[in-house]
């Protein structure tokens, strides 16, 4: 990636940045010159990626702990970054929760309600709350903004993972919200796409690599590009849909998996 400051004077948006990729994604926009809207429901963690990302660049940071899949909560947001920033150009629906390992039948009703509250009606409730701002910025002409869903191989035909079959119903929900937004907003300049990422060292899976490797062999998964994957690498390609290069990519979902999608039942 390039050095160029091409989010100077934008503003991006990234919910769940207290942990994961939301908080390599705000240090990757912040190198591209981005002011930042950083929310989570972990003020700990707002206040380190805060930190870590003045330690290396003077971006201007407006840090909400709101529960994305609380619509109050996600209005009162829109309200504070628009009292402090002209714009959101950059909207990332990253937040999310796997809700345990079970199988689609086996969980409970609070899993799913859980899970699909912040996997699907969060990204739709910050959507909603940003989407008409967006329109307006006529100023980014010719894009007028770019929502980037954080969604999962999981959620893939090909990755469907029975052990965390609500998780997957609710990535592959989150997907589809990516087709129809991308439809809807399409005429607004507006585009949406989807990032699928396969196994990635995070907290979500403890940052422990070991735990990571037992995950994969109790589902007999081997992943072809024989690496678990780096947060940073999922950043990256977050900058990339940020970028003028993707102005023209819309509606699609980019798996990045080290091809564990193709080989899943096929590589044993
Ligand atoms: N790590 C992986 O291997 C992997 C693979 C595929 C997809 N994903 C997806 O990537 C996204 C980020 O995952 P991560 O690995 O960085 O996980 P993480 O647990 O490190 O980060 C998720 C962040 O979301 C926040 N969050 C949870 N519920 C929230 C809510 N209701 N409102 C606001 N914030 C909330 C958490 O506090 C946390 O800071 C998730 O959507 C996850 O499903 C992760």
């Amino acid at each position: 990636m390039s050095e160029d400051k091409f989010l100077k004077g934008k503003v991006a948006l990234i919910t769940g940045a207290g942990s994961g990729f939301g908080q390599k994604m705000a240090i990757a926009y912040a190198v591209k010159g981005a002011d930042l809207v950083l929310n989570d429901i972990n003020e700990d963690g707002l206040e380190e990626t805060r930190n870590l990302v003045l330690e290396q660049y003077n971006s201007k940071i407006l840090l909400v702990k709101a529960d994305v899949s609380n619509s109050k909560e996600v209005e009162e947001m829109a309200k504070k970054t628009f009292e402090t920033f002209d714009n959101v150009f950059v909207l990332v629906n990253n937040a999310g929760i796997d809700g345990g390992l079970y199988t689609a039948l086996k969980a409970k009703e609070s899993v799913y309600d859980k899970v699909f509250a912040v996997n699907v009606k969060g990204p739709l409730n910050v959507t909603k709350a940003f989407f008409r701002n967006m329109k307006r910025q006529k100023q980014f002409q010719p894009i007028a903004g770019k929502i980037i869903n954080i969604a999962s191989v999981a959620g893939t035909p090909n990755g469907h993972n029975p052990m965390l079959g609500i998780y997957s119903a609710s990535k592959a929900a989150l997907i589809a919200f990516t087709k129809l937004w991308a439809l809807e907003l399409g005429k607004s300049n507006i585009t949406v796409n989807a990032i699928s990422p396969g196994v990635f060292l995070t907290p979500i899976y403890n940052n422990d690599p070991k735990l990571i490797r037992q995950f994969l062999e109790t589902r007999n998964v081997k992943i072809p590009i024989d690496r678990i994957g780096e947060a940073e690498w999922v950043a990256d390609l977050a900058v990339f849909l940020a970028s003028s290069t993707a102005d023209y990519i819309t509606g699609q979902n980019f798996i990045i998996d080290g091809g564990m999608s193709i080989s899943v039942n096929k590589l044993n």
